[in-house]
């Protein structure tokens, strides 16, 4: 029998897992058992996640971190994270402590532009299409009056529009490129609303309009983080192996495409973490921050290094193009908190904050890669989850733990240290 199904989204939540489970499970009885497992108790809490999409059967949750000791321009923070992948949190609080002693981070916004296009076809004379765009202009600007009001009285709204001809690359094909300022909010929804009503007052019966939508690549809406301080002082037993070693490493990264991949996806770590506990958009930070890693024409590292003069640097330079305000962020009571606990930032200084959790992460990841190799802190969660599995006690962890210290660590190998020493 047939699967597919239409008026799904009419059905009740009840029915919509009475169907799939009937469809999709033979256990029926689990499967409900596990799904209401994970509603909240409180109705209206549930409500407002059931109604953040369709189709909702119940929640998945992540877990929620905090990494504190971060010092960012002189101000003490701690900053929340979901992420599933364990070390993520425990590093970035590592880093954090580590540069607390050193200056901490530095961060400055280099700038905030966003992007949007209407992309359209045009076949006639380029120059009678320059002298329409001028002379519609101004009511382009016009028609988008109503949806600018509100974000030109907090400082944002349209900053230029240029007809840009792509015709070298495609037949006919132009754009209206716009640049936008949206101050605290991500700007989505205000970016697509102007587009549209640019496009529909862009009329012509020799224009065709494609689309109308925003660019998640924003090389112009980047911040800086760095770290700095004396190679001395960066302790250990070989502070300037280490520098050197730590330094070539970001120099791989910086010509080595299928290293570099890696590397940004670490950075990454601590920035998704951020942008989820923040309710922002991680699939555009994400497109944006691999497009910017491209932007040579090379895939490239997004963090850089420099040692001169006895001074160790590094820095990473990432757009990020984020909202504290509307959106999620205001949904959410887990984003608001997580606005709450780093002390309401503007957007400009959530940017920075996640370019710093971005840093710290890559940080340690080339700490431990370049010195005791990144399986050590990894060996050591999965010792710990095979001794938790086994339903081993703290003493027995323990035990087993000093036993592996110099012992590479294997399913089987835990399995049998365990009964060994139990029996
Ligand atoms: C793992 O999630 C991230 C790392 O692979 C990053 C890196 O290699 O730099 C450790």
């Amino acid at each position: 029998m047939s699967k597919v199904i239409s008026g799904f989204s009419k059905l009740t939540k009840e029915e919509k897992i009475q169907w799939l489970t009937r469809n999709f499970f033979n256990n029926e009885d689990q499967v409900h058992t596990t799904i209401r497992q994970y509603w909240n108790s409180d109705e209206a809490l549930q409500q407002l996640h059931d109604d953040f999409i369709e189709n909702t059967i119940t929640n998945f949750y992540m877990p929620y971190g905090i990494a504190p000791n971060f010092i960012i321009n002189g101000k003490e923070h701690v900053i929340p994270m979901v992420v599933e992948e364990s070390s993520v949190v425990a590093a970035a609080s590592l880093v954090a402590k580590f540069w607390s002693t050193r200056g901490g981070f530095k961060t400055r916004v280099i700038s905030t532009t966003k992007i949007g296009q209407v992309h359209f076809m045009y076949e006639g004379d380029k120059a009678e299409l320059q002298q329409y765009f001028e002379t519609q202009k101004p009511q382009l600007l016009e028609a988008t009056a109503p949806i600018t009001k509100n974000m030109e009285k907090r400082g944002g709204g349209i900053q230029s529009i240029t007809l840009v001809d792509k015709t070298a690359s495609l037949p006919n094909y132009y754009q209206l490129h716009v640049t936008f300022e949206t101050v605290d909010s991500m700007g989505a929804n205000f970016i697509n609303s102007c587009l549209e009503a640019m496009a529909k007052q862009f009329r012509k019966d020799d224009i065709e309009i494609v689309m109308s939508i925003l660019s998640n690549y924003v090389p112009d809406c980047v911040v800086r983080s760095e770290v700095s301080c004396k190679v001395a002082d960066l302790g250990g037993d070989d502070p300037e192996k280490f520098a050197r070693k730590f330094e070539q490493a970001v120099k791989i990264a910086e010509i080595e495409p299928y290293r570099a991949v890696t590397h940004n996806k670490g950075i990454m770590n601590g920035i998704d973490a951020v942008v989820l506990a923040t309710g922002n958009d991680f699939r555009a930070i994400e497109a944006g921050a691999h497009a910017y890693a491209s932007k040579s024409g090379q895939y490239s590292s997004l963090t850089h290094c420099e040692i001169k003069d006895g001074i160790f640097t590094f820095w990473i330079e990432i757009p990020l193009a984020l909202g504290t305000v509307g959106g999620l962020t205001a949904l959410h009571p887990m984003a608001k908190l997580s606005l709450d606990m780093m002390g309401k930032p503007s957007a400009r200084e959530l940017m920075e904050i996640m370019a710093t959790a971005g840093l710290a992460q890559n940080f340690a990841a080339l700490r431990a890669l370049t010195t005791k190799g990144i399986q050590h802190g990894h060996m050591k969660m999965h010792l710990m989850n095979i001794l938790n599995q086994l339903g081993a006690t703290a003493q027995e962890k323990e035990n087993i733990s000093k036993q592996f210290e110099n012992q590479t660590v294997s399913h089987s190998a835990v399995v049998e240290a365990f009964h060994k020493l139990r029996s």
